[in-house]
């Protein structure tokens, strides 16, 4: 049995690492073009068939220099995206692309914060160098594959060879927003909506809802604005949500300050310096209605926490439920109005008790429900329940000594947990098929966490740990995730 390079392979001998910084400042230098089955237990399903494209961190050092962050190693969809970022660095045997917390050699002029500098404040200083390093994740939601990052570029690949396509696309080109996350939705018939962000003197931040007819860059438009609530500073918002009638942004209290990018900019340092956490802010919602592109007038707030991935969101009797993945539940009263927040500040959602107490300034300030006390991290769904309610959720968390060691399954009603671990692995953002588990190449069953399935490689490079993936089914039209 032969496997393309699309898909994941897993080293021998099994070693758990040591720690968690250990699995991610693993270093690939050689790509594995075509792998051999050595070992294959258990039976795959008949009905599974597609492939599984993932990214992440891959090349951690390039000669004698290394990447200072996780996330600016270079990226690797199981084979190395053909970046500006990897050509420039590979051909001088160092780093001298620029990243969000390593500031490349020998050209320290040509920073991040030019880009930035030159994108938000029109000063006249070399444009093109933000970093086209697409590390975090892919999206293909009909025929076009799109390696994505947080900056303005993505990079078109071709899904089955993973070939870089030469043309590097900028988002600012199709549409007005000055960058994007890695973290779109895909609606079922191929229509994808993306969070950007922009910046005007004029306006200040804002944080945009962006739509791509059938995945493509063509025809982008922005359907959904909101003002965010700093001047100065630029919100970091990694994901976001989708329902029905809402898109839902949580503004959490880190950003990108703009005096301190100024600073950094006279300093040459790097970009990451200037995240700023505001201990004394809340984390707020933004809710934008799909119908008129606007935020509902309440303003939503929560307990500050870094709220970075969204499991999902729905409507549900007139309120908006929003799980996390600490993991807890907020509860938003769409309806509610003024003189009732303040008359009445607890109300209940299918036997649950919420508090929502409107202050002062005329916020409605929620209280989450814990739901478990198991943390976790990369949440997946059954997709196809995305802006719906739903009973399970998946992801990686803690084992006794990485935390990505195990996954478990979260029964986002009741708490109820369940695991899946085998000694000697991590484990990786697990995508949700159907009714099984596809997570690398072992295949699970979503009911009870067992193993149907599971193919081991070699891999001629050391297997670096991924961030996000996707799984294509070529039997049909449009692939969600
Ligand atoms: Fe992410």
């Amino acid at each position: 049995m032969r496997y393309s390079h699309t898909a994941t392979i897993m080293e021998q001998p099994a070693k758990t690492p040591a720690s968690s910084s250990e699995l991610f400042c693993r270093n690939c230098m050689k790509e594995t073009q075509e792998v051999e089955a050595e070992e294959v237990e258990g039976c795959v399903p008949k009905w599974l068939e597609g492939r599984v494209t993932r990214n992440g961190p891959g090349m951690t050092k390039v000669g004698i220099t290394h990447y200072d962050h996780l996330f600016d190693s270079l990226a690797m969809l199981h084979q190395f995206l053909r970046s500006d970022s990897y050509t420039k660095n590979t051909q001088a045997n160092r780093i001298v692309a620029t990243e969000l917390g390593t500031v490349g050699y020998p050209d320290p002029c040509k920073t991040m914060f030019h880009y930035l500098v030159t994108t938000f404040f029109k000063l006249p200083v070399p444009a093109n160098v933000m970093s086209d390093n697409c590390l975090v994740n892919v999206c293909q939601a009909k025929d076009q594959m799109f390696a994505l990052t947080e900056t303005c570029f993505l990079r078109r690949v071709d899904p089955e060879s993973l070939d870089t396509f030469e043309k590097k696309e900028d988002i600012s080109n199709y549409v007005a927003v000055n960058m994007a996350t890695a973290h779109p939705h895909i609606e079922p018939d191929g229509t994808v909506y993306n969070l950007g962000s922009s910046f005007s003197l004029i306006n200040g931040p804002e944080l945009r809802i962006v739509r791509f007819p059938e995945g493509k860059l063509e025809g982008a438009s922005v359907v959904g604005t909101a003002s965010s609530r700093w001047r100065a500073a630029l919100p970091y918002v990694h994901s976001f949500a989708m329902t029905e009638n809402y898109w839902v942004v949580g503004e959490q209290p880190l950003v990108l300050s703009l005096g301190k990018m100024l600073r950094q900019y006279v300093t040459l340092s790097k970009m990451i310096n200037a995240l700023t956490w505001l201990p004394d802010e809340n984390l707020r919602f933004i809710v934008i209605d799909r119908k008129t592109g606007k935020p509902l007038p309440t303003t939503y707030t929560a307990p500050p926490i870094i709220l970075f991935h969204h499991i999902n969101a729905w409507e549900e009797d007139g309120h908006l439920v929003i799980p996390d993945s600490r993991p807890c539940r907020l509860v938003l009263p769409l309806k509610v109005t003024a003189e009732e927040a303040m008359e009445k500040q607890h109300f209940t959602l299918k036997d649950t008790l919420y508090t929502a107490v409107r202050k002062e300034n005329g916020e409605l300030h929620c209280t989450p429900a814990l739901l478990s006390p198991v943390v976790f991290e990369l949440p997946r769904i059954n997709y196809l329940r995305n802006g719906l309610p739903y009973r399970y959720t998946y992801g990686v968390t803690g084992g006794s000594e990485v935390f990505f060691q195990r996954l478990v399954k979260l029964d986002v009603e009741t708490g109820k947990t369940w695991y899946f671990q085998e000694e000697g692995y991590v484990a990786a953002e697990p995508i949700f098929l159907n009714d099984s588990r596809y997570v690398a190449l072992v295949v699970l069953n979503a009911k009870n966490m067992s193993q149907l399935a599971r193919v081991q490689f070699t891999a001629e490079g050391d297997v670096t740990y991924p961030f996000h993936g996707q799984f294509v089914d070529p039997r049909e039209e449009v692939h969600l995730y």
